[in-house]
């Protein structure tokens, strides 16, 4: 079944299947760009000081485009960009993005990916990730699959064919308890004993590693296999509390204290999809799903993926 028919089988309005099918055509340019685009700087830099790739800049004019063209769409944001732009006043929907996350790895030939949220219409400040409708990621690998999330119809796999998205797999669990770990950020460990401690603890209890660089994939293998966690902590040993919330502490260029996820742009959609696969998705304190968006660049740490596994973790981080 072709991801269009899916889509009516799930009873998605007419609106939001509209924006969700931009969407999808707006992936399936980028896999083309990134299959054979040109790689390289495009000699700008993004908001978070992070030099563009030529494919960072291409990709994102490529969503804007596609959403521009839907009506329904108020605000459009994108990790590539300062600002929220404002495309058809009292649209239905603002939709938030990652045109390529992990674009550092196109070079090397990793998998990489597209992060789309589809919110409420109106500015995302002040917004929290439980409002999201929809949620589609996109998995730039050796084969080019999509999930799919509309709020309380499930997470649902589909794999790019000649013919279009195919649908792949239907209504995706992770389970309680698994034993992978993708664990982001391990530089932190030199500064944050207790990540170093749960390091230890999926060591000695002989967990598989399955970490690639790119949350994306990462994430992908915790939805596939159908367990694993995924972490990516801040940079410094405070109580995540403290962390999660003020807006700047310990935060350095290039090790901020909250860590490098985007809120709005990566950590939301993606703890969208493992939560409505039946897993969780916290900041270490709270559900992502429940932190409100005081900026658009707003980082975050993020513990995501099988219950029990995430449990476990944060025990690690509580403050003794
Ligand atoms: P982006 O390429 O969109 O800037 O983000 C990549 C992110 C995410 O995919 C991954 O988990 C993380 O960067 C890896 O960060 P480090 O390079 O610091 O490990
Ligand atoms: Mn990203
Ligand atoms: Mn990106």
């Amino acid at each position: 079944m072709q991801l269009d028919e899916h889509l009516k089988t799930l009873g998605v309005s007419d609106s939001l299947y509209e924006v969700m099918l931009a969407c999808a055509d707006g992936i399936f340019h980028i896999r083309e760009l990134v299959h054979v685009g040109t790689s390289g700087y495009a000699g700008t830099q993004n908001v978070f000081g992070e030099d563009q790739l030529k494919l960072d800049v291409a990709s994102n004019d490529i969503l804007m485009k596609q959403l521009s063209g839907v009506k329904s769409v108020d605000f459009a944001a994108s990790e590539e960009e300062e600002i929220e732009r404002r495309l058809h006043i009292d649209g239905e929907f603002s939709v938030a993005f990652d045109p390529l996350d992990g674009s550092s790895l196109v070079d090397v030939n990793f998998a990489v990916g597209t992060i789309i949220g589809i919110y409420p219409g109106g500015s995302f400040i002040g917004k929290k990730p439980s409002q999201m409708y929809s949620a589609m990621v996109a998995v730039y690998g050796p084969r080019t699959t999509l999930f799919i999330t509309v709020k309380g119809k499930g997470v649902h796999q589909y794999v790019l064919t000649d013919g279009g998205f195919e649908l792949q797999k239907e209504s995706i669990q992770v389970a309680e308890e698994g034993k992978y770990f993708a664990p982001g950020n391990l530089r932190a460990c030199a500064k944050n004993p207790q990540y170093k401690a749960l390091v230890d603890y999926w060591l000695d209890n002989q967990y598989t590693l399955r970490y690639s660089g790119g949350m994306v994939p990462d994430i992908n293998h915790i939805l596939v296999k159908g367990k694993g966690i995924f972490t990516y902590p801040g940079y410094v040993d405070v109580p995540l509390g403290d962390l999660a919330s003020s807006p700047a502490r310990g935060d350095s260029a290039d090790s901020p204290a909250r860590g490098k996820l985007r809120l709005l742009y990566e950590c939301g959609p993606m703890g969208f999809l493992i939560i409505e696969a039946g897993g969780v998705a916290s900041d270490g304190v709270i559900s992502i799903m429940n932190k409100p968006l005081e900026q658009l660049d707003q980082r975050t740490p993020f513990f995501a993926g099988s219950k029990k596994e995430v449990e476990k973790a944060l025990e690690f981080f509580i403050m003794r």
